[in-house]
């Protein structure tokens, strides 16, 4: 409990309101409101930019500092010294894995990709180009079809069965999205390869070609899972936590948060920056956009730029631009034009006024979508491997929630429709 307290007086209420102020290990103390209820009175704070939505112990951000903790350990860290496996085992359970741990997640990991034969009927009924991400809603969505075995939210085993098969199932289910949309066969996983390289091989291998997984592009795959894996309530954790909260089944919960992910000022700005970069197309141009930007009247946004906490440097997109740099000199493209471009943005844009006074630093978005597209993965499919990668982040905040005593997230409003009044006849109105 804590001792410290705000008081508030409102006008037209004749007593002091004290509220409890409750401090965390780290960042901001929080202001207790629950009993504002009680007084006949709301908070109101459309976009919850002061508000914070529940207690976790599993991501800390720092915006004003750029800093970015996975259960206490730096993202630079993770990013150098771990692989998305180990932090996948962090988020879920607290704690780095030892090697004997390691593996047996691994193998439990390895041996769950498969997804069951039906999926693919789903996949017939989509139109040759519809988007992925669509895909995705559809048939996450549709797997809590197929596990009615697990699907009591009370029991930690299943929850825990249920977050090992979301985390396995995503990359196939990534890669099925993938040949639809490509008009080729699906590939089965192969279990005894690493998580980012079996993903590459059901992406780019066909029954007719698989050739060996390029151990760069992997290692950097793996890197682009691990660098989008959680990002403490931003919208998309946020409506996994709203969808959990009624009971929903971890499925639909992922499904809904994928949805969220998929919109243009979340997940959805990867594809929008490689959109972007290649509408500038010319560092000439570069100038334009900008102005555009910085232009009230014109709804243009420079993608990949801006954050809600990160008032500082997106530590995600400092890792980024490094590992874009090695993936590129490693295929030897450094004279990728979109690259050429997106840098000399970048620095543009740090230096102009308008995006230093708006604290507007690069984001998690600004460089991803550089490597994927070295990787060879189609802007549509970029957001897809955001929701892949972020997956865990859901799955552990879902666990996190349902774990723990919760209540149905309800929030209320402020009315300004019509007073009561009554139907007049037809004839009236
Ligand atoms: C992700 O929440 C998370 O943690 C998300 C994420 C995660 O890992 O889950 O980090 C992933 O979603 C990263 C963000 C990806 N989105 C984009 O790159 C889209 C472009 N950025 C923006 O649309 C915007 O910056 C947001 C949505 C990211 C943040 O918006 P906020 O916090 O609501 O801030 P705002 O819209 O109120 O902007 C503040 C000011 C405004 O100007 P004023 O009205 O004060 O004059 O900054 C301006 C905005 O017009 N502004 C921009 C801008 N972003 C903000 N101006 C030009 N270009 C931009 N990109």
């Amino acid at each position: 409990m804590t001792d410290k307290k705000a008081t508030l007086s409102i006008d037209g209420i004749d007593t002091r309101i004290d509220l409890p102020v409750l401090s965390g290990t780290l960042g901001q103390d929080v202001i207790d409101v629950g009993s504002l209820t009680a007084n006949n009175v709301f908070t109101f704070d459309p976009g919850f930019t002061s508000t914070a939505s529940c207690e976790s112990k599993i991501t800390f951000i720092d915006g004003a500092k750029g800093v970015l903790l996975h259960r206490g350990y730096p993202i630079e860290e993770l990013a150098e010294k771990s692989s998305y496996l180990e932090t996948c085992y962090l988020l879920l359970n607290g704690e780095l894995p030892n090697t004997a741990q390691k593996e047996e997640f691994e193998h439990i990991i390895s041996t769950h990709t498969m997804v069951n034969r039906s999926i693919e009927h789903f996949f017939s009924g989509f139109s040759y180009d519809a988007h992925p991400m669509a895909m995705m809603c559809g048939v996450v969505g549709a797997m809590s079809s197929f596990y009615h075995d697990s699907l009591d939210i009370n029991n930690p085993t299943h929850r825990m069965i249920t977050a090992h098969r979301l985390i396995a199932k995503m990359p196939t289910l990534a890669a099925m999205c993938y040949k639809h949309y490509v008009g080729q066969p699906y590939m089965y996983p192969k279990n005894k390869m690493a998580y980012a390289e079996n993903f590459l091989h059901m992406m780019f291998g066909t029954p007719c070609d698989d050739p060996k997984v390029n151990p760069v592009l992997a290692r950097a795959m793996d890197l682009l899972f691990l660098l989008h894996a959680d990002h403490e309530q931003n919208a998309s954790t946020s409506t996994v936590r709203l969808a959990g909260s009624s009971g929903a089944n971890p499925f639909s919960c992922i499904a809904a948060g994928i949805a969220a992910l998929w919109g243009p000022s979340h997940g959805g700005a990867n594809q929008a920056v490689l959109e972007m970069l290649n509408e500038i197309g010319d560092e000439k141009h570069i100038d334009k956009f900008v102005k555009k930007a910085k232009d009230k009247d014109d709804p243009f946004r420079l993608m990949g730029f801006g954050h809600r906490v990160y008032k500082n440097f997106d530590p995600r997109a400092t890792v980024m631009k490094k590992a874009c740099d090695e993936v590129l000199a490693e295929l030897g493209i450094e004279d990728d034009p979109l690259l050429k471009i997106a840098k000399r943005l970048e620095k543009i844009a740090l230096e102009d006024d308008y995006f230093v006074s708006k604290k507007l630093y690069p984001n998690v978005d600004f460089y991803s979508g550089i490597i994927m597209k070295a990787i060879g993965i189609p802007t549509e499919m970029f957001t897809v491997i955001f929701a892949t990668g972020r997956t865990v982040g859901w799955i552990a905040h879902w666990n996190e929630m349902i774990s723990n005593p919760y209540k149905i997230g309800r929030p209320r409003q402020l009315y300004t429709g019509p007073s009561k009044r009554s139907i007049p006849p037809i004839a009236q109105r």
